[in-house]
């Protein structure tokens, strides 16, 4: 199995640690984007969606919610948000600690594939982000589709807000990626995949959508 990158792995338990207890009830109020994303998503009962950097499992349930029946999988490298994760979702999901960069689906979840895969804010936080969008990207099962959302440009926003904003989320080792749209078509052109992207308003998130037709 692919080891831990154990400083990242700690730095993410330090800033959970207590904002975990919190984290659904305060992040709707700034993470925009998830439910559009999900509502994309088009999960048949019987298939799988695998969120990687699942946290404390809110879309797994919310995809639930929305499109029931389907196979559900989190992945995230903290071990204390997936115990809010666990605690959640129960026997809902398959839950597991692993890199986003470097994992094996099939010794962790026992499938090489998956229908669907979403990652939602969780590439801001990923140092290299790159090797885990790749990622999202191998294990896509053939007609699979792989759903990112994440900070935009904010170039909607005054200029006072969008520094305001970049500073907080540095704050919380957050920096938006703002070549992920690009970044995304280079990935995906080298895989044959096809790729959609979606501009949320004021370019406060942006949702990238890359599907595998065969
Ligand atoms: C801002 S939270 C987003 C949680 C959830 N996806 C959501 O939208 O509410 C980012 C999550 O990514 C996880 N994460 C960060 N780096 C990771 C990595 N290298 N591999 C897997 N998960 C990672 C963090 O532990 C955290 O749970």
């Amino acid at each position: 199995m692919a080891s831990l990158p154990q400083n990242h792995a700690a730095l993410m338990d330090s800033v959970y640690r207590g904002q975990r207890h919190i984290y659904d009830a305060t992040r709707k109020f700034f993470l925009f984007g998830r439910d559009r994303l999900i509502d994309g998503l088009g999960l048949l009962p019987g298939t799988s969606l695998l969120e990687i950097g699942c946290g404390t499992g809110r879309n797994l349930a919310a995809a639930d919610a929305c499109w029931p029946g389907g196979r559900l999988f989190g992945l995230d490298i903290s071990e204390l948000m997936l115990k809010s994760a666990k605690a959640k979702l129960g026997k809902q999901a398959r839950l597991a600690q692993g890199d986003a960069c470097g994992f094996s689906p099939r010794a962790l979840f026992g499938q090489p594939t998956f229908d669907r895969v979403m990652i939602s804010f969780a590439l801001s936080m990923i140092p290299e982000w790159q090797r885990a969008l790749a990622m999202g990207c191998e294990v896509l099962a053939p007609g699979g589709s792989l759903h990112i959302v994440d900070f935009g440009d904010g170039s909607g926003l005054p200029a006072i807000a969008r520094k305001a904003l970049n500073r907080w989320l540095a704050h919380f080792h957050v920096t938006p990626r703002l070549d992920l749209a690009d970044t995304a078509w280079q990935i995906a052109r080298e895989r044959g995949l096809r790729v959609e992207t979606i501009r949320g308003p004021m370019g406060y998130y942006q949702i990238v959508v890359v599907r595998k037709t065969r």
